[in-house]
């Protein structure tokens, strides 16, 4: 696996981009950097994080070679293979929160920025985007933000961490062609953060409604069950889950 380190870049996510348009790169091709100067997350907002604490890192994914209709699956495989990689180190009340946050217990621990690089309707390269706090102690009053370290109380080694989770990715997407979709799903689904629990969410007009999450459509869109009894789907954009 070919590992580029940095010292500082904006982001990983468009330092490999980069890298990837100037230059013939290997599939699962990562870069690290010790800082981000302008960490991306989803939707937008920034990723921000102590520099040299946490582990920011980039890796491409080439292998997976999918319709634009499926783009979900990658999620699912990267948010199971960070599951797994933190599983094997014991975190406690580990879930997966839609669309692809790791929680332990009520923290986020985790984030993940996917970015699809197309050829018409087909994936031709994804680039995954990892955010896994892992030394910081504090958190600037962010609420429900943790760190291994503060959930396992060591100090980890971000290198080894990072290996960790691209052997795994590895391994589940050489296991592709063996494991049929639903079972994926269902992986996917049984880790999956507040499932089957009374929950409330807030829609895109900022009203909010009671529900239960069900699960995930094969499109990637989170499967609610209503108060009514009416199961519906939405998208990142529509909905939010309060509590
Ligand atoms: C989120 O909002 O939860 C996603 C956060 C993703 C952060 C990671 S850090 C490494 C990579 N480079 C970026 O600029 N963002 C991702």
């Amino acid at each position: 696996m070919q590992l580029i380190k940095l010292s500082a870049t904006d982001s990983t996510n468009a330092y490999l981009k980069d890298l990837l348009f100037h230059n013939e790169i290997e599939d699962f091709t990562a870069v690290m950097a010790h800082t981000q100067l302008k960490g991306r997350g989803q939707m937008g907002t920034n990723w921000i994080s102590d520099p040299g604490k946490n582990l920011t890192f980039s890796v491409l994914v080439k292998s997976l070679e999918s319709p634009v209709s499926e783009q979900f699956l990658l999620n699912i495989y990267v948010s199971l293979a960070i599951y797994n990689t933190l599983t094997q180190l014991h975190v406690p009340d580990l879930k997966i929160k839609w669309p692809n946050d790791i929680m332990s217990g009520h923290s986020k621990i985790c984030g993940i920025l996917i970015e699809n690089i197309l050829s018409g309707q087909h994936i031709q390269a994804s680039i995954v985007g990892i955010g896994l706090n892992a030394n910081q102690l504090t958190f600037n009053n962010l609420p429900n933000v943790s760190s291994l370290k503060l959930l396992l109380g060591r100090t980890m080694d971000l290198d080894e961490l990072l290996l960790n989770i691209v052997v795994n990715l590895k391994s589940l997407l050489a296991e592709k062609g063996k494991l049929d979709k639903e079972e994926l799903f269902k992986r996917y689904e049984t880790a999956l953060f507040r499932k089957d629990k009374p929950s409330t969410f807030k829609n895109q007009n900022d009203e909010m409604f009671m529900g239960f999450i069900k699960g995930v459509s094969s499109a990637g869109k989170l499967k609610i069950l209503m108060e009514d009894e009416i199961m519906k789907e939405f998208s990142l954009k529509e909905v939010q889950l309060l509590y």
